[in-house]
């Protein structure tokens, strides 16, 4: 058998893409102030920004989006979608978000007083903000394994037990009002929890009574890394695994553009009847009617059936597979990613690969430019630009300790041949990586600065 399994679908209908001159790359750079997210994305050839929304539905889903019932109150839509997440998520209450960080911004803005810390593995982008939008602090407690590109561990994802228990008894559980976990862990490389992991954050988060949220962003890729690798996980399908794993938790924040395989989409699930009672109201007064959340009816369906298309072990094979064979490669040119290559991205350690090129100079900035201009290829800084801030309390400027570039891999989209060429392009940047310069910001926001930030190059 081949190693990497082809698609397991054919292509019914096409999308064309173009890649535009050298020249017009260079232009839209300029106008775009040196920031990917500025570009209009059909000046984009292979968009790896990311896996978010970008993924392409399945036949079964976009027949159940002409089933969508867009009745204001009770929808049949909502009680479909109901019953899926009855199945997999298991939770007592649920209501529909437009996507992940509306989830978790009803669920900051109850929980979090100013002052009060949020521990997780790592928070994602999103989930800081609006953790630091309520002045709370998000705290990342991850293995100490996962800053080191190179390491290969099976749950490079985990939290450092030791690390959250010490955190909490110094801290104070009473300041502590939610705990979280990212699956999988996008702001690390993708990486996997383990079962066993997710059983020991559980037990430490209840011996303090502290409410246990999921990020569960990624959930479906999580349970197919525990079946591939965790001892006793073997024989179960990946949905036995994911209602184990949120039978651990007291509720999920999600966004259902990943693992829900659909443009948009989200939902914040939850035990607590009281809790759950604000939540419905801060839900009608930002987002909609609890029993459509900011959605229309036909995108509860899609989501119904894109949840369980996305815990297919053959789908999940092919989604795993293909990002291994994109992170297998680019090693095999001697370009350093996260290792192993995680479910949805494979990220590039930009430090490693522009060497002569500082962090405050912004090395992953730099790199996702090169990749742009080299082939039209678009991948996100997840690094300085991404996660560097200014303390409040010191005002000195605080490093992320790994400067990523991210080419997140949408779900059913590209295939092997726009890997190849992109494995092509980035060898040619290692080639001539000395040539390459850093850039300085030159406009930032005060939160979630990558999105508007504009550059210059130095
Ligand atoms: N949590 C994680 C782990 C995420 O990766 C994201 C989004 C969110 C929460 C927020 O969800 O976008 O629906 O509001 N990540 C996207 C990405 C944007 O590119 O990784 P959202």
């Amino acid at each position: 058998m081949p190693k990497y399994l082809p698609e397991p679908f054919r292509i019914k209908m096409v999308e064309p893409i173009r890649l535009i001159s050298a020249e017009a790359r260079k232009e839209a750079l300029k106008n775009a102030g040196y920031n990917v997210f500025g570009l209009h994305s059909e000046d984009v050839y292979i968009d790896f920004m990311t896996d978010s929304g970008t993924s392409a539905m399945s036949q079964e889903q976009w027949s159940a989006m002409m089933l969508g019932d867009e009745s204001y109150a009770g929808a049949r839509s909502f009680y479909r979608l109901k019953v899926v997440m009855d199945e997999i998520f298991g939770f007592k209450h649920f209501v529909p978000t437009h996507q992940g960080r509306a989830a978790e911004g009803i669920l900051s803005a109850l929980l979090i007083k100013p002052g009060q810390f949020v521990p997780s593995n790592m928070h994602f982008d999103t989930t800081e903000g609006n953790i630091r939008a309520r002045r709370g602090k998000p705290v990342n407690l991850i293995i100490d394994q996962a800053y080191n590109p190179a390491t290969r561990l099976d749950f490079k994802g985990n939290m450092d037990i030791a690390k959250l228990k010490k955190f909490i008894r110094e801290t104070g559980p009473e300041n502590i009002p939610l705990g979280m976990i990212t699956i999988t862990n996008n702001a690390g490389g993708g990486q996997p929890v383990s079962m066993e992991n997710l059983r020991q954050v559980s037990a430490t988060y209840k011996e303090f009574d502290i409410p246990f949220f999921i990020d569960a962003c990624r959930f479906a890729e999580n349970a197919y890394f525990i079946k591939l690798r965790e001892p006793g996980y073997e024989d179960k399908s990946p949905l036995e695994i994911a209602q184990e794993i949120f039978s651990l938790a007291d509720g999920a924040t999600m966004s259902a553009k990943k693992d829900g395989i659909v443009n948009i989409g989200g939902f914040l699930a939850l035990n607590d009847d009281k809790l759950f009672e604000s939540v419905r109201n801060e839900l009608i007064m930002r987002e909609g009617f609890p029993t459509y959340g900011g959605l229309a009816g036909r995108d509860l369906e899609a989501m119904a059936v894109g949840f369980m298309e996305a815990l297919q072990v053959s789908y999940l094979e092919y989604r795993l597979g293909q990002t291994a064979y994109l992170g297998e490669r680019l090693l095999e040119k001697g370009i350093q990613i996260i290792e192993p290559p995680g479910a949805h991205a494979i990220y590039i350690d930009a430090m490693k690969l522009l060497p002569h090129i500082p962090q405050r100079e912004l090395p992953g900035q730099a790199l996702s430019i090169a990749m742009y201009l080299e082939g039209g290829i678009r991948a996100v800084e997840l690094g300085t630009v991404a996660f560097g801030y200014i303390d409040p309390d010191t005002g000195e400027e605080i490093f992320p300790r790994l400067d990523l570039v991210r080419m997140a891999i949408p779900r059913r989209v590209y295939t092997q041949s726009h890997l190849d060429y992109t494995v092509d392009i980035l060898a040619e940047i290692a080639a001539k990586a000395e040539s390459y310069r850093g850039f300085r910001i030159a406009y930032q926001p005060k939160l979630l600065r990558h999105f508007t930030a504009r550059f210059e190059p130095l």
